[in-house]
Order: structure tokens, then sequence, then C-alpha cells
């Protein structure tokens, strides 16, 4: 029997057992997946312990995605370059390699719902986060010709599209101004997570009415800027496909076949409804 994992500490709200869960049983896989509390200081010693103990694979979250990478035996070159792994596969010579799925999930999870069309339109990235940049990365790794990052320390913003040598950099104030001018709009920063809050801080007024509006959030489903972009009537990808479709990369990566995602994020989007 194999058996996964997800290290994290919180670990309780993960929704990752749950998903692995179900779709070994859809697919017939005899495998269990468990969810592992880590604290900071105990990284080292949980994944020397995974390997030991015959770990297939697991998942990392929050706050171990950026310090993990010193102990792992070889590191994929996205996840090199986004400085931060959220799977890890055992390797047929049992050795531990770190994967970044998390960018790759995401631009899955937006071409679900808007087809790969739409890859020479403007896109702005709101915030320059670990989030923003493997999104970016991602994004133009899939021929994404103009981005944009904006975000509320410039310089960071800078740091970005020189990093990954794309678009342009501005201010959350300057993205308010010129909103419209933008075709798909994603919001990775984590004031998008303010539950109830329904004021971002900068303002989303002049969004069009044409744009396809994404966020990484997906607790609450309807974060303050989807539910804005809903109530114009532009296009909303909610949180839940990202998170869903970095699962699949990691699932197959572990067992060689993508599994069913259509129907886990309509699943996990009553859940959280
Ligand atoms: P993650 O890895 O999830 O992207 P992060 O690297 O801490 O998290 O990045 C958080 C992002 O949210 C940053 O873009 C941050 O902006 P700054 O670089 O200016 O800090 C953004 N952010 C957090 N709180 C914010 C707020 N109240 N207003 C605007 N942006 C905010």
């Amino acid at each position: 029997k194999k058996w996964f994992a997800v290290i994290g500490d919180p670990i309780a709200q993960s929704k990752s057992p749950e998903m692995h869960t179900s779709w070994y049983e859809n697919d017939g896989i005899d495998a269990a997946f468990i969810p592992i509390q880590v604290k900071k200081e105990e990284l080292e010693k949980a994944v020397d312990s995974l390997k030991l103990l015959g770990v297939s694979g697991f998942c990392v979250t929050i706050p171990h995605k950026q310090s993990i990478i010193q102990y792992l035996d070889e590191i994929d070159e996205t996840a090199r370059l986004m400085g931060a792994v959220n799977t890890v596969v055992r390797l047929q010579n049992g050795k531990l390699k770190g994967y970044n799925t998390d960018g790759d999930g995401f631009v899955r999870s937006l071409e679900e719902v808007i087809g790969e069309e739409h890859r020479d339109q403007s896109v702005l990235i709101i915030g320059a986060g670990g989030a923003a940049r493997g999104i970016a990365f991602a994004l133009k790794n899939q021929g994404y010709e103009n981005i944009t990052v904006s975000n509320r320390t410039v310089s960071k913003a800078h740091d970005l599209v020189d990093a990954l040598g794309i678009g342009k950099a501005i201010s959350n104030d300057e993205a308010s101004e010129t909103l419209n001018q933008y075709k798909i709009l994603i919001q990775t920063t984590s004031a998008g997570m303010i539950y109830g809050d329904t004021d971002l801080p900068f303002s989303i007024d002049d969004m069009s009415t044409e744009a396809i509006a994404a966020d990484i959030v997906y607790n609450p489903l309807m974060t303050p800027f989807l539910q804005h972009a809903s109530n114009i009537g532009a296009t909303i990808v909610t949180g839940i496909g990202m998170f869903v479709h970095q699962g699949a990369i990691a699932y197959e990566h572990w067992l060689g076949h993508y599994p069913n995602t259509k129907a886990m994020i309509e699943k996990l989007t009553e859940n959280v409804k």
C-alpha cells in the first residue's frame, strides 16, 4: 500500500487529504493520505522520518514551502526559480525531489474556465509575493505575452518583472486608475483573504465588465474582489480551481495520470459555499 502526506502548521484546515483520498477511491488506487502537523524547528527531522518510513510523496504548505528546499535531495527547475516547493516526489532511487505545481495549477484552472484563446490579452497580476511569482512564471511559459504586475510596494513588483523578464511593474494605485485596460485580472494578495471585509485596500471600481477576474484565495470562496467582479457581470475564476489543479499535478507526478478535476472543483465549491 502506498501512502502520501501533507505537512504544514497549522494543518487541520487542509482539504488535501479529503481531495486525494477521494481521487484514490475514484481511480481504484490502494493508498492513504495523512495530514501531519510539523513545527518549523522540526522540519528536517520530519523530512528524514517521512523518507525513512517510505512515503511515496507529500505536499508542503505554510510555513515550510521555502525552508524545505535545503532538506531535499533534488529540486526541479521551476521550484528552484520560485524558491519554493509544494510537492515532493520519492524517485525510483529513493531520493526526494521537490516541485512547485502552484503556478501551473493556476493556469490550468484559469484555462479550464476561459480556454486558451486569451493568451495575447493584457494581464494584470495584483501582488508580488511568492504566489504572484509562480503564477507570472507559469503564464509566461504558456505564452501569455502581455503581463503587468502591480504591488503596494512597487519595488517588489519591479524585482519580479526583472527576475522573470516580463512586462512592467506599477503601483496598486496606478493599477486602480487603469484597471479597465486589463482583460485578465489576478488577485494574489493576502488582503483579499480578510473574511467579511468588503473593501480592498485599493479601488477596483474601474474593472471592465468584459474582464476575467481570478482570485487565488478560496476561503471565502467569493472574496471581495470576486464579489465585485460578479456584481458587474465579469467572468470569475475562484481559488478552488487553483487548489484542485496544483493537487492534480502533484497526483500525476506520483501516480502517472491526471485525476478528475471538474467533479472535485464542483464538490469543494459546494462544501465551502
Ligand atoms: P504569498 O506567498 O501568498 O504570495 P507573500 O509573499 O507574503 O505571500 O505576499 C503577500 C502579497 O500581498 C504582497 O504582494 C503584499 O504586498 P507588499 O509586497 O507591499 O507587502 C500583498 N499585501 C499584503 N497585505 C496587503 C494590503 N493590506 N494591501 C495591499 N497589499 C497587501
